[in-house]
Order: C-alpha cells, then sequence, then structure tokens
C-alpha cells in the first residue's frame, strides 16, 4: 500500500520513550533541546509585527512563481547590510528553508543520486533526502576546529550531485571558512556538482567580530544558498525562506528557467508574509539583540560552570545556538542523557541525534531562560 520510502522506524528509543511518558505524567522537564524560539521568551515587537499583517493588499492573490518582487527586494537588502550585491531576480521564495532543500533536490538529482552532507549536522537532512529517493552521503567535519578532510573530497569521481554546507553548522557552530569553500569549489568543479549552502543561523556568531562569509557571492560553481525567517527573526511560524541562485552566468541562467517551473507549480509562500515582510524585517535588529544576548550568556555561564568539572569539555564554535559538549569516551552518551532525564528531569540531546559518529557527545540548546537554563546545567554538572 505505501511507497518503500516512507518504511520509517517508527519505535522509538528508550530516551524519546522516557520524554514521552514524563510529559503524560505532567512531570516537569528541563528541556534544554528548546529549539523554538517563539517558546524562550524572547521580545518580539508584538504591535508592529501584528499591525504589518493588518494589510488589505493581502485580501489580493498576487501569484509570481519566484514570489512578489517587493518581497524578494527586501531578502536582497538583507545582504546589502552585510555588504554583498544579489540581484532581486536570483531570488525565489520558499515557504520554508527544508522546502528550499526540495525545490534543490528535484531540480539537481535523479532517484538514486548522491548529496553530500555535513557529519555532524542537524538532522532533518536524512528525512530530506529519503522523501527525494536520495542517497545522503556524509562528509567528515574533523575536531579540531571542524575543518574539512580534503582527501575525502579528492577521491570523489562522480556520481554527487550537490555537496550541502551549513554556515555556521548546526550543532557545532563551524563556519565554512575560506579553505573549507576552496575543498567544496575544487571538488564541485571536478565532478560537475552544484553547492547548497544552508545560511539559515548566518546572522549568528559568538563574536562581533568574526562573522561567517555568505556564499552569495561564490561565483565559481552553480551556488545556492538558503535562508529564511525562521532563525534570522526568529519566526519560524511565519513560513517565509529563500533560495539565492549565483555562480556562472549561463548556469544561473538554465537553474533559474527550471526552479521557476518547480515553484510555480506550488506557490506556496503566503501573501500577507511576503507583504509584511519590509516591516518584520525593520524588527530584525531588535529581535536578534535579544537572541545574542541569551545565546552568548548562556554560553559562559556553560563555560564558567563546567571549568574545573573534568567530566565536559565544550568544543570550540564560532556561532548558532547550540553547544557542544564532549564526555569522557568511557560514558555512554544515551546513557548519560537517559539518566539525566530519569533522576533529574533534564532533557538534552546526546550526540548521536546529530550524527556524531566519534566518541561521546551532549548537545544543549543555549536558548532556554537563564534560571532554567542554570538549573539544568547544575543539575547535570552534578550528574
Ligand atoms: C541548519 C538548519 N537548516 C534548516 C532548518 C529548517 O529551517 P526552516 O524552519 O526554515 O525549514 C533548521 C532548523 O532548525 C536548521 O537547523
Amino acid at each position: 500500500m505505501f511507497a518503500t520510502r516512507t518504511n520509517w522506524e517508527f519505535s522509538s528509543n528508550r530516551l524519546v520513550l522516557l520524554h514521552d511518558s514524563l510529559k503524560k505524567k505532567n512531570e516537569e522537564i528541563i528541556d534544554l533541546t528548546q529549539s523554538n524560539p517563539t517558546e524562550c521568551g524572547f521580545y518580539y515587537p508584538e504591535e508592529e509585527i501584528v499591525k504589518a499583517l493588518s494589510n488589505s493588499s493581502n485580501l489580493v492573490y498576487s501569484p509570481s512563481s519566484k514570489g512578489m518582487l517587493s518581497a524578494r527586494k527586501i531578502v536582497s537588502g538583507y545582504y546589502k547590510d552585510k555588504g554583498y550585491e544579489v540581484d532581486p531576480e536570483n531570488i525565489f521564495l520558499t515557504s520554508s528553508t527544508s522546502e528550499g532543500y526540495l525545490f534543490l533536490f528535484r531540480l539537481l538529482a535523479d532517484p538514486g543520486d548522491k548529496i553530500l552532507f555535513p557529519s555532524p549536522s542537524y538532522p532533518l537532512f536524512e528525512v530530506l533526502t529519503q522523501l527525494n529517493d536520495l542517497e545522503l552521503v556524509p562528509y567528515p567535519l574533523k575536531y579540531d576546529q571542524w575543518s574539512l578532510d580534503k582527501t575525502v573530497f579528492d577521491e570523489l569521481s562522480g556520481g554527487a550531485k550537490a555537496i550541502v554546507a551549513v554556515n555556521p553548522n548546526n550543532p557545532t557552530g563551524s563556519f565554512v571558512e575560506d579553505d573549507d569553500l576552496q575543498i567544496i569549489n575544487d571538488a564541485c568543479s571536478k565532478i560537475e556538482a552544484s553547492i547548497i549552502c544552508d545560511e539559515v543561523f548566518l546572522d549568528y556568531s559568538f563574536e562581533d567580530n568574526a562573522k561567517p562569509n555568505s556564499l552569495v557571492g561564490n561565483k565559481m560553481n552553480l551556488t545556492f544558498v538558503l535562508g529564511g525567517l525562521s532563525k534570522a527573526l526568529g519566526m519560524p511560524q511565519m513560513k517565509l525562506a529563500w533560495i539565492v541562485v549565483n555562480g556562472p552566468d549561463r548556469l544561473v541562467k538554465e537553474a533559474k528557467k527550471r526552479l521557476e517551473i518547480i515553484a510555480d507549480t506550488f506557490l506556496s509562500v503566503n501573501i500577507p508574509s511576503q507583504n509584511a515582510l519590509e516591516k518584520w524585517m525593520q524588527c530584525r535588529s531588535v529581535i536578534q539583540k535579544d537572541i545574542f544576548k541569551r545565546v552568548r550568556e548562556n554560553k559562559e555561564t556553560l563555560r564558567s560552570m563546567i571549568s574545573g568539572n573534568n567530566k565536559f569539555k565544550m568544543l570550540d564554535a564560532k556561532g548558532g545556538w547550540y553547544s557542544v559538549l564532549r564526555l569522557p569516551g568511557s560514558v555512554d552518551e544515551e546513557e548519560f542523557c537517559y539518566e539525566l532525564l530519569r533522576e533529574k528531569k533534564v532533557f538534552v540531546h546526546p550526540g548521536y541525534f546529530f550524527d556524531f559518529s566519534e566518541g561521546s557527545h551532549i548537545v544543549v540548546s543555549l536558548l532556554p531562560q537563564k534560571r532554567m537554563f542554570e538549573e539544568g546545567l547544575k543539575a547535570f554538572c552534578s550528574q
């Protein structure tokens, strides 16, 4: 009856089962996996955000395959603020970054083709490739510095249609540095693959003077950059994201022609969000200020609370909303997370959730409110 691509393993592991059973019993859980910014008590200029939706133009359906030009110009302005020139004609609006991936996979790859993804990274990618009948091929990010292993890319001999980079990466917080980009560009040129760069966390660096470079200016290969409001404004519910197409002119022209048909088939971005985008983007610095403050303060709290505790090593990171802690090799990460939840009702993600292949890790969200965050840390420091 059902497609084999949906033959997922539905049974939950014991950590998830425990979490669900505690929830069912209404037990209070300190959730250090929180990733939904709208539930973290951040300041949102409510009046401006809501007022922007009260627009009589929302009563008119004005479909456009790439999204409304007025909204694409605002996205172009977002990059201009960062010093990049992006032609609004090279921007496609989508309802989410995940949908952006879907459009690009339909554009670039046939069933069975390979897509390279960084590992560790965000677990969404596995399902996205499955849903598109593609093969996910992980490439390792090596700590120290989360650098790329050039030999992995030198050994590529075709078959891959795209190399995905995540900048900054979730959860490692690493940037695509110039050296990394060189390796990816060389590999893509050699095997005629495209680059898909997921930049949803682009605005979030831990230091003001160390920001990631966007790949919207990468001309060497056909490059698609993904961004969106889910992180840029901390508003995933508004369902507005984008793809920027860039690279050699001939390929960009061809990609846009094809992508337009895909986007036109769905016309998935709602008109009210597009009309509100200009006003919402004006709230960006106010919203981000609060998120920055929280994330940076929590990171410092985490650093100071684990200093002197030789059970945890905080791995270097440059941006994003997460911190990765390494546990001693003798500690089983799942057992650690399970006991922490069972005994102290504190929920953290084990490294395998993000496809850490070596060592023992836990991943902590830096979004939770101060009191809850500190309580959670105290609990796991004494575990
Ligand atoms: C790296 C990364 N890419 C994409 C997404 C999904 O973003 P969206 O809500 O725009 O689909 C997430 C969500 O957390 C993410 O961490």
